[in-house]
């Protein structure tokens, strides 16, 4: 039987005696051996601006042109792991910080992350850049305008905010902070899925192939 070194787990140790623990398989390892470079592709938007139909479509497409990807979606992780969150402003940043965490681990284990997240304030998206690397983080806008998301209304949400059935509903009785330098936008106003989609595996691919 092969034999192994003691590898050199203990690098360095961080506040509260923890340390840093380095595995022999690395993201780079992993990366490799499935032929792509990891990337987050984080949207973000108004409730029903459409972030999850375009990811989803986006995913698909990658996914059969033989990427290896996964998706996080508010509504999702809202039911499992930020079970436990409101919509305050303090609750969303922390729902945010996890799943850039979350994301991060996905992105070590070398996969390509679609994470779809109302992500409202511009902190909150500096913490996931920052917190997975700002060379690894590729921001999608999707900027349909309210009265559309709100005339859509899918889930009825937006119908229950008004009443007063909801409280802290973004873009009525939360603020969105628009984003001023993300990589791409995209309103869903003007462009269809299959456009939106189109354009965004233009743009992404060169990146995912590097
Ligand atoms: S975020 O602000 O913390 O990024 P997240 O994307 O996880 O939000 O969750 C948004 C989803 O939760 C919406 O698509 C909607 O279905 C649901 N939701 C429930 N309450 C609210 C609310 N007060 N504001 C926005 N979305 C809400």
């Amino acid at each position: 039987m092969k034999k192994y070194g003691i590898p050199n787990i203990l690098q360095e140790m961080s506040e509260n005696n923890i340390f840093k623990q380095v595995f022999h398989v690395t993201r780079e390892l992993r990366s490799k051996k499935l032929n792509q470079k990891p990337v987050l592709i984080w949207f973000t938007g108004l409730s029903g601006s459409g972030k999850t139909t375009i990811s989803n479509f986006l995913e698909k497409l990658l996914f059969d042109k033989g990427y290896s990807t996964f998706s996080l979606d508010g509504d999702n992780i809202r039911n499992g792991l930020s079970k436990d969150l409101t919509f305050s402003e303090k609750d969303r940043y922390e729902n945010i910080r996890r799943i850039a965490e979350v994301s991060k681990l996905f992105l070590d284990s070398g996969i390509i992350v679609l994470a779809s997240f109302i992500s409202p304030l511009k902190n909150q998206r500096d913490l996931v850049k920052t917190i997975v690397g700002e060379k690894n983080f590729i921001e999608v806008f999707i900027k349909t305008p309210i009265e559309v998301c709100e005339k859509r209304d899918v889930k009825g949400l937006y119908k229950k905010a008004r009443n007063g059935e909801i409280k802290n509903f973004t873009g009525i009785s939360s603020k969105y902070e628009l984003p001023l330098e993300s990589s791409f936008e995209i309103d869903t106003s003007k462009l269809s899925v299959q456009e939106s989609v189109n354009f965004l595996y233009e743009k992404i691919i060169n990146e995912i192939n590097e």
